[in-house]
């Protein structure tokens, strides 16, 4: 009886607030993978350069090296197409087409075989009447447009905001597409570009947004430069008191592709563009090209202990502590307590530079009292001890790059500390005079 009342409230509550909200159980942690689009942009001439071509052929090579390069075992799981997979024009029954040459298989023969080696397959979209490659957009087709990729057995869809007409469109498309994939009953990650397109216009309400994507990006592309890779941190960081509460289990900003592997980045950069997608819980979408990734890039990409920083359960976006001397402090708490931390040298100019660290200085102090263990993983993995409050650490730090590390409560210690403590109160109980 009871049970029926309950659903009956429920039954009349869907109907009067109809379900409209993302419930696909993802991105629980920041979604890992490798998307073609600032490597290989729109090139479709599969004439002159078949191996760098737009083509089913790109995906196939990305996910067989995923699995056997240890992409796969690292975490990386996402083989995603970007833009200018399309034909020109929807099919008889307005279904979306991939383009018959460069895709002759069909989507769904690429993500069967994305499937067969244990990957999923992500795809591109638009909520206006083009891409921004000027591709058939999905305005008008979204239930469609969801079956199309639910029947493919796409995974994830990025669905990007070009040539959307008005604000209730974009807005209402973004909505409509989450609903879309909703009720297609198939998981798929939803990847958002809703508040870059708003901000032109007003301040998003990321809690609104937060409700239909699994992520967001806020701002421009990602280019293949330390002049773009700044701007995005920065970007973030003025604007974290907005953002960061918003992120979690389920949703993240999305601060655009990591470029490492490409032409643009020194060392030290890629070195940075690493701890800080780490520090914001973003997610880890390569675009390089994996087939000739040197050696170095590769074991920064798969480390397995920023990976785990990215993918902390805990699920906190990091943040801006502080600005001294041309250094950018970040904080990111962890599950157990424990802190991750970032230290970016923003000067480009001169050498290596000493950041002075008092432990003692760290809003998350608390973590040090008595004692902490401090394990550097940026530029390089050095154990650096057990420090208390007022250890004075000095980190070296390049040009434009970052050192990442952590601190953990030293728990042996400080439980060791507490047993005397309490075997003291306890002994001193029976001598007590009272
Ligand atoms: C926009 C997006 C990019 C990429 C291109 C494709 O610029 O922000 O990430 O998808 O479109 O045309």
């Amino acid at each position: 009886m009871v049970k029926t009342g309950v659903s009956l409230v429920v039954t009349i509550c869907a109907l009067i607030y109809p379900v409209h909200l993302l419930d696909n159980g993802l991105a629980q942690t920041p979604t890992m993978g490798w998307l073609h689009w600032e490597r290989f942009m729109c090139n479709v001439d599969c004439v002159n350069d078949p191996h760098n071509c737009i083509s089913e052929q790109l995906y196939m090579q990305m996910a067989d090296i995923m699995v056997q390069e240890g992409w796969k075992e690292a975490g990386y799981e996402y083989v995603c197409i970007d833009d200018c997979w399309l034909a020109d024009e929807r099919d008889s029954q307005d279904r979306l087409q991939p383009d018959p040459t460069r895709f002759p298989s069909g989507i769904k023969k690429l993500a069967d075989y994305v499937h067969s080696k244990g990957l999923k397959l992500g795809i591109y979209q638009d909520v206006g009447n083009l891409t921004c490659a000027g591709y058939p957009g999905s305005h008008g087709y979204y239930d469609l447009d969801a079956e199309t990729f639910a029947d493919w057995g796409v995974d994830l869809l990025k669905f990007d905001g070009c040539n959307f007409g008005t604000l209730d469109i974009l807005v209402e498309g973004y909505k409509n597409m989450s609903r879309a994939l909703n009720a297609t009953g198939r998981n798929i990650l939803y990847s958002c570009e809703w508040p870059l397109y708003l901000w032109p216009f007003h301040q998003p309400n990321y809690t609104d947004i937060r409700q239909y994507c699994n992520h967001w990006r806020n701002y421009g592309d990602v280019y293949d430069s330390w002049q773009s890779v700044k701007s995005i941190i920065d970007w973030t960081a003025i604007h974290q008191n907005l953002i960061v509460p918003v992120a979690g289990p389920g949703g993240w900003n999305d601060p655009d592709m990591l470029v490492i592997g490409n032409f643009g980045l020194s060392w030290d950069q890629q070195v940075s563009q690493m701890a800080m997608w780490v520090i914001m819980a973003a997610p880890l979408l390569m675009s390089n090209d994996l087939r000739s990734i040197d050696p170095k890039s590769k074991m920064l990409l798969q480390n397995k202990h920023l990976i785990a920083i990215n993918q902390d359960p805990l699920g906190r976006q990091g943040y801006r502590i502080g600005r001294v001397n041309s250094f950018d402090v970040w904080e990111r708490p962890l599950s157990d307590g424990r802190y991750a931390f970032a230290v970016l040298n923003r000067q480009e100019i001169g050498g290596p530079r000493q950041f002075p660290l008092l432990l003692a200085t760290l809003p998350s102090w608390k973590t040090c009292h008595p004692e902490c263990r401090v394990t550097q993983i940026l530029p390089s993995y050095q154990d650096l001890g057990v420090q208390n409050l007022f250890s004075a650490l000095k980190l070296t730090i390049n040009p434009s790059g970052t050192v990442l590390f952590t601190v953990t409560l030293n728990k042996g210690l400080a439980a060791e500390q507490k047993w005397n403590w309490n075997m003291t109160k306890k002994r001193k109980t029976p001598n007590s005079v009272f």
